[in-house]
């Protein structure tokens, strides 16, 4: 097992009728700055539980955060806060206004020239607004995790950070609030769950059978579980596990001590700049590529993989390890998620070849072994055409 730290300051409220806890979680002083994104909170009853919650308290609002959240957009916030004296910011959505709002606490307390500095150069982030959320899409896992990922229009640009600043001060995750979430949310936020899983465990061992355990738990759960959530979206109790599978999955816990991977995020993050995918859409073109390219590295974790979450035994090690993979791609297919460019009409060549030039100009090797140069960031997309 390598060396770790572990810290996390979020506060989690969990269950049915918890935004009402608000009133007791932000401090009556606080001139808060409540931020949305489209309006889905108006349509499903969660903005008038937070205004019931805070009707006592300064509140304003800042609606229009999309998803996959631009600095643009954010930067129209940052003058509030700064113009109107905010002190505490209110995340009321996905995981683009969470998001999002993590990079307006940092922003508008930025004293550089320019805040995209914090993402584009890694600028450090010395003070942050203090923040909580109302979770309303279970995916991220940032309703727990400091970190964000920030998309900048002008340039094509999707780059992220992370600060011990930002996490949020609470949560609150009331599974109701995720009744009216459309089908297609629903399945993003499966396969991200299980990508955000699969990156902190399907690598090399390092011996942490404890680790492989939390892992393949959430994993197990999604893969029985999936019928269930994508059935009936107001089953409560499968929404509050599929809730929680998306906080654990990408909270700190599972990375503890092992080794990680995360190439199919920044991989995917490039298809999202270029393209406008849906995250976990990306995610899912980019995994089952991946895998075959690195099955060879990958190949004892795959075994396991295999055996203990889709039971595949008794068959040769190089058809065991591809029957891996072809589960997992299947498994995407059977919740109705697409695993290949075509699906999108986008020409495998093009944006193979485009995502290349990116990764030679950001210099950036990926993977567990960082191993993963442009070349074959290439033959990855080519392959996932
Ligand atoms: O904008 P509104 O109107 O609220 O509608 C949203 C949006 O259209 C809708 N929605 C959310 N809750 C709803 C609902 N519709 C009906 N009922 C509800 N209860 O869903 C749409 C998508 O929302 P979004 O927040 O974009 O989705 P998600 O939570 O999947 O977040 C994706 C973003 O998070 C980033 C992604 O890159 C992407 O930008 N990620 C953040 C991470 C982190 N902070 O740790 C890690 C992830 O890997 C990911 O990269
Ligand atoms: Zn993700």
């Amino acid at each position: 097992m390598k060396n770790f730290t572990y810290w996390n300051p979020t506060r989690i409220i969990f269950g049915r009728g918890t935004i009402a806890q608000l009133r007791d979680l932000i401090p009556q002083d606080e001139k808060i700055l409540m931020t949305y994104g489209g309006g889905s909170i108006f349509k499903n009853g969660v903005y008038d539980q937070v205004k019931t919650a805070l009707q006592t308290m300064s509140l304003q609002e800042f609606g229009g955060i999309e998803a996959n959240p631009t600095y643009e957009t954010l930067m129209k916030a940052v003058e509030i806060v700064k113009k109107e004296g905010i002190t505490f910011l209110l995340a009321v959505g996905g995981g683009s206004v969470l998001d999002g709002t993590k990079f307006i606490a940092a922003a508008s307390r930025f004293e550089g020239d320019d805040p995209w500095d914090i993402l584009a150069k890694g600028a450090k982030v010395k003070s942050a607004i203090s923040f909580g959320s109302v979770l309303t899409l279970p995916a991220t896992g940032s309703e727990m995790n400091s970190g964000a990922v920030i998309s900048r229009k002008s340039i094509q640009e999707k780059r992220d950070f992370g600060s011990p600043l930002t996490f949020p001060l609470f949560s609150i995750l009331d599974p109701s609030s995720t009744f009216s979430l459309p089908t297609k949310q629903i399945r993003n936020g499966i396969v991200d769950t299980f990508i955000h899983t699969v990156e902190q465990y399907l690598t090399y061992p390092v011996a942490t059978p404890l680790q492989d355990r939390q892992a393949e738990a959430i994993l197990k759960t999604l893969v029985e579980e999936a019928d269930m959530i994508l059935s009936d979206p107001k089953d409560y109790d499968a929404m509050a596990t599929f809730m929680w599978c998306a906080t654990q999955a990408l909270n700190g816990v599972l990375g503890c001590g092992v080794v990680q991977d995360w190439a199919t995020h920044i991989i995917g993050h490039e298809l999202t700049a270029f393209y406008g995918l849906d995250h976990a859409e990306t995610l899912a073109i980019v995994y089952p590529a991946l895998l075959r390219y690195k099955k060879k590295a990958k190949a004892e974790k795959l075994l396991q993989f295999g055996q203990r979450i889709f039971g595949i035994n008794g068959l040769k090690r190089d058809d065991q390890i591809e029957s891996a993979i072809e589960a997992t791609e299947t498994f995407f297919h059977h919740i109705g998620m697409p695993t290949r460019l075509q699906n999108y009409q986008i020409d495998a060549k093009e944006a193979a070849e485009k995502i290349r030039e990116r990764f030679i100009l950001r210099d950036n090797k990926i993977g567990e072994h960082k191993d993963i140069f442009p070349d074959d960031v290439k033959a990855i997309l080519l392959a996932a055409a």
